[in-house]
């Protein structure tokens, strides 16, 4: 079978990788890919979100399957554009449709689902710019931090925390009425602040059964000691140590489950990734969010630790068979370390050759932010790499993903030296 991928992260290259693997898979196509997945499948430069273009190439290369990575093109439809189009309705594709990506692409939609079917999450109230005032006096009654997210798509900057009562007024007016984060701060949910330990639990589910992919916890900050500004991951360790069996059960109880019923219940036939981010508060999980695709890197650590064939996991998704299907997952621990670019989540420079990659032995290396120019791999982005190990213990692990960064070198590359610190 012929296999689209939508994506050009390591998230995309991970899951070329796995399913190079799988003697069902024919040839691979990755759009609009990197120079990693170029090295193992075919890269088309169209973009994720030009559903007509991603039509053509689907149509020219007989593709038969269509894995979608990141939210963008999920929230904008991709699945419901096949599902109309005559030519391309019988092509299943990896990831929600528009009503199930609502999860990720309006927080107060999911906050709406988590509160009807249950599902533990912090106390909250949205406000427009039409109920302010509504939305100062809630403040009132709440105790700092204040946590102000922005309904919609914000490329992960929607979110606030404010110490101080004036500051998160000051910030909510900005948002709903001096639009802070465009259309997408139109709306705004106020909630509680959960103290507590993050990490990240991920499902692929059929809409009818599912299985839960190993646990990770990434590290978003682009300092050492979780400090300075947000950066889409600069790292991650799977499993995480804290989520035990004891706690497992209970994401699983009280939010897996909820979620999937919840989601038929409501009508919605859901039939790819959810990636939940819990907080572990006194040893019980609250969710933060729900993302409608897989995390990156977060991807570079759970999808090397499953063994079973990912192709005939997606198969199970896209038939609906998923409960037939064998899973297992390698007990060893999994580490993961971003390099990026220097100046990086702020401008940095692109186009530095890089090298060394070919010297990589012990770890695996997967592209985001490269290109391929005069037959040289370059940086194209800011977060470049992500070199990922195996270990019987995370220091272990670590060990060999710093060992093989030591190999690899292009001007102004900077990189987290203290991924795990506060799991060791
Ligand atoms: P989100 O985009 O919803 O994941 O929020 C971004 C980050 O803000 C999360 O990863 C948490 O670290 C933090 N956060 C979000 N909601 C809360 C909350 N209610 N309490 C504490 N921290 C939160
Ligand atoms: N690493 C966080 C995310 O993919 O959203």
């Amino acid at each position: 079978m012929n296999i689209l991928i939508l994506g050009a992260g390591g998230r995309e290259h991970s899951f070329a990788l796995k399913l190079s693997q799988s003697n069902k898979v024919n040839q691979l196509f990755v759009a609009p890919g990197n120079a990693g997945t170029s090295q193992i499948a075919t890269n088309v430069n169209i973009s994720p979100t030009d559903f007509n273009a991603v039509k053509e190439t689907v149509l020219n290369n007989q593709i038969e399957m269509v894995v979608v990575g990141p939210e963008a093109p999920l929230v904008d439809g991709v699945h419901d554009f096949f599902l109309a189009d005559t030519e391309l309705k019988n092509i299943p594709v990896i990831g929600p449709k528009k009503d199930g990506a609502l999860l990720e692409g309006s927080k107060d939609f999911s906050k709406i689902f988590m509160e009807k079917h249950n599902i533990p999450t912090a106390r909250y109230q949205s406000f427009t710019k039409d109920n302010l005032s509504e939305g100062f006096a809630f403040l009132e009654t709440l105790s700092p931090p204040y946590v102000l997210k922005a309904d919609g798509l914000a490329a992960g900057k929607g979110v606030l925390i404010l110490d101080s009562l004036e500051e998160a007024k000051k910030e909510l007016e900005e948002m709903v009425s001096n639009q802070k984060f465009g259309e997408a701060s139109s709306t705004v949910v106020i909630e509680e602040f959960l103290d507590g330990i993050e990490l990240s639990v991920f499902v692929l589910t059929d809409g009818k059964s599912y299985k839960i992919l190993p646990s990770a916890k990434d590290y978003k900050r682009i300092g050492e000691g979780d400090k300075g500004l947000n950066t889409g991951g600069m790292g991650a360790i799977s499993p995480v140590p804290f989520a035990t069996e004891d706690f497992l059960k209970k994401v699983e109880e009280r939010v897996i489950i909820p979620t999937v019923n919840g989601l038929q219940k409501d009508g919605i036939d859901y039939r790819g990734f959810i990636f939940i981010g819990l907080m572990n508060v006194d040893g019980n999980p609250q969710v933060i969010e729900y993302n409608v695709r897989m995390g990156d890197p977060e991807t570079e650590v759970v999808i090397p630790r499953i063994e079973s064939d990912l192709f005939d996991l997606f198969e199970g998704v896209a038939n609906q068979t998923l409960h037939e299907k064998s899973f297992s997952i390698n007990p060893k621990i999994a580490t993961t370390v971003m390099l990026v670019s220097g100046g990086y989540p702020e401008a940095y420079e692109k186009g530095n050759e890089i090298t060394g990659i070919d010297t990589v032995t012990d770890s695996i290396v997967f592209h985001s932010g490269t290109t391929t120019s005069d037959n040289k791999v370059v940086s194209s982005g800011g977060r470049v790499m992500t070199i990922t190990s195996f270990g019987e213990t995370i220091e272990e692990a670590l060990k060999t993903s710093y060992a093989s960064i030591e190999k690899i070198h292009f001007d102004n590359m900077n990189f987290r030296k203290d991924i795990g610190f506060d799991l060791i």
